[in-house]
């Protein structure tokens, strides 16, 4: 698995997200409410650049006939034709066993030197992509 830093933590606030080009794929990072997600950047329908969509919340059903607004930052609408799909999971709202979007692992790591040891005071954190 290879790791590639995308960015200090203090460069992707809650709400913001990265598009990156690492191993010759297209990648959306996400922070959704303080947490890094990342999705390919291809939506499964006809392969829209997904990652450029409207982030959003959703409805909820709390009981029959009442509904609320909830997890907002947490889903993602097509740009194209606006199939939603969930940030957290990469599946669809709609169908999120047969429609799916591939995911990656994401880590906040402190900085680290890599090759002589020295001492080093870590001053942010950044977060890091696994593919
Ligand atoms: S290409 Fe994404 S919903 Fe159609």
């Amino acid at each position: 698995m290879e790791r590639y830093v995308i960015c200090k933590v203090t460069e992707m606030q809650t709400g913001q997200r990265k598009i990156v080009q690492v191993g010759g794929r297209s990648i959306g990072v996400f922070n959704a409410n303080g947490t890094y997600y990342a999705l390919r950047n291809s939506c499964p329908h006809q392969g829209a650049p997904l990652c450029l969509g409207r982030v959003t919340g959703t409805t909820l059903s709390s009981q029959p006939g009442q509904y609320r607004y909830g997890r907002e930052g947490e889903v993602l609408a097509c740009p194209w034709h606006g199939w939603e799909f969930d940030v957290t999971t990469g599946k669809s709202l709609f169908d999120p066993q047969k429609c799916l979007v591939k995911t990656y692992d994401v880590a906040v790591e402190p900085v680290q030197d890599s090759v002589e040891t020295y001492k080093v005071s870590v001053e942010e954190d950044v977060v890091v992509l696994y593919v």
